[in-house]
């Protein structure tokens, strides 16, 4: 569909028209899907993005979206990477239910519900404050009281399973992540074992649903197979983590981490519970975070491999993310964003990883194109520090790529080509909420 423009730049009405027909055409009555084809189930992140969205939509779904998916929260805490639907049919998508069974039932999902045994980023907590402060009611107070005790229970597990390398957290898999393929992977990935790799393209889904140049590589779904089963086979038990096959710290997902711990801080104010645990588990965190994670020579944070104890020296999209947070190297990170590796000109977003980079691919899923989510978080965090003009550089920068290419799951970040899959959840929640918070004025002129 080509979008209807003036000379004055995108018609934003029917940008936002257009991404409130895509929310309803991926909502499935309880939660919405990313997107109808190559993912037809729930993800945890996406669907935090997605409420922030549909809050300036229809705020009930909001909060419905995220009691789905809350729902389906494990007896030890954890928030899971995907709830299936069980009207789905097993092989619409690869891993699909069956791979992840037995999941434990101490412990594991609510009877009945079939979920993955990984988590995301837990974004979830931000997603609730931002909601309810830009949409005061009883109906959110209501929602906050119902849903705080489940996030915070989120996070008690996060702190106390998944806590590595003495105060960080860690992750078990490139999909918890959220940027599955990132160039920080690859190292980490190539001591990991991928068994027998014949026979993965035809079990894939995902090829058949977008081009294979934009997806992650047979030799990555090999290895994300045999490090899904070596945490099924172990009962998705989170004692002695480095013994697993990929055990990292994400600088992406410990600053969400910190940020949405805060916002749970907030949240407990709200409903009368004490905020103390939430504020020093923010503090200590973001300490870690900063001291421990930050690469000077490279200008960002990186990740930490914890099985070998190196860090990887990769300058990604999720190094930048520490910007969330309050204090740490924000001078550097500021300059990092705003130079050639994810700056140059003509780019618009935030590169996923440093165009400047020899193994950069600019079109293949976390290895280079834009994403909206992650340049979403930088832009509510340079407006959260007052950087202001460099926040309205990269919202409308967002509504360009939208307006040129459509809700595309990932852009190129160049020419703007839109890639992966069509009619993105995300891209028209968060859209919608870039548009919400800017006016509408000569900005989006190029
Ligand atoms: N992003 C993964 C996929 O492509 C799963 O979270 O299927």
């Amino acid at each position: 569909m080509t979008p209807v423009r003036s000379d004055t730049g995108p018609d934003l009405a029917d940008l936002r028209r257009r991404a409130a027909a895509t929310l309803r055409r991926n909502w499935r009555g309880k939660a919405t899907v990313p997107t109808a084809a190559l993912y037809p189930h729930q993800w945890s992140w996406d669907s935090a993005f997605i409420a922030i969205g549909q809050a300036h939509l229809h705020p009930r779904r909001a909060f419905a979206e995220l009691t789905a998916l809350l729902d389906a929260q494990w007896g030890d805490g954890r928030v899971p990477q995907i709830v299936f639907n069980p009207a789905v049919p097993e092989d619409a998508y690869f891993p699909g239910p069956a791979f992840w069974r037995p999941l434990p039932r101490r412990g594991g999902p609510p009877p009945g519900v079939s979920t993955t045994g990984l988590v995301q980023p837990p974004v979830h907590a931000a997603a609730v404050l931002t909601i309810a402060e830009r949409h005061p009611g009883e109906a959110t107070d209501a929602a906050v009281r119902r849903l705080y005790p489940e996030l915070a229970r989120f996070h008690d597990y996060l702190f106390d399973r998944r806590r590595v390398a003495s105060g960080l957290v860690g992750i078990v898999h490139p999909w918890e992540s959220g940027l599955d393929n990132s160039p920080a992977w690859d190292g980490p990935l190539d001591a990991v074992d991928p068994g027998p790799a014949h026979g993965i393209t035809g079990l894939r889904r995902d090829l058949r649903h977008a081009d294979a140049g934009h997806r992650p590589t047979d030799a990555d779904y090999a290895r994300y197979m045999a490090v899904v089963a070596a945490y099924r086979d172990r009962g998705y038990a989170d004692d002695d983590l480095p013994s697993l096959p990929f055990c990292v710290v994400d600088p992406l997902f410990c600053a969400v981490l910190a940020w949405s711990e805060q916002a749970l801080a907030a949240l407990a104010r709200r409903v009368g519970a004490d905020p103390g645990r939430h504020v020093e588990r923010a503090r200590e965190l973001t300490h870690q975070v900063h001291t421990r994670l930050f690469d000077p020579a490279l200008g960002c944070y990186v990740a930490l491999d914890v099985r070998t104890g190196r860090a990887v020296a990769k300058r990604t999209v999720a190094g930048l993310a520490p910007l969330l947070l309050p204090g740490g190297h924000r001078p550097v990170l500021l300059d990092t964003l705003a130079g050639p590796s994810f700056a140059a000109p003509g780019v618009r977003g935030v590169p996923s990883y440093d165009l400047t980079a020899a193994d950069a691919d600019l079109r293949r899923y976390w290895r280079g194109p834009t994403w909206v989510n992650t340049t979403w978080l930088l832009w509510r965090a340079l407006l959260a520090h007052g950087e202001t003009e460099h926040a309205e550089r990269l919202a409308a920068d967002v509504v360009c790529l939208v307006a040129d290419a459509g809700f595309r799951e990932y852009f190129h970040p160049v020419t703007g080509e839109g890639l992966g899959s069509d009619h993105f959840s995300w891209t028209a929640a968060l859209l919608l909420d870039v548009l919400a918070r800017e006016p509408e004025d000569q900005r989006w002129q190029r």
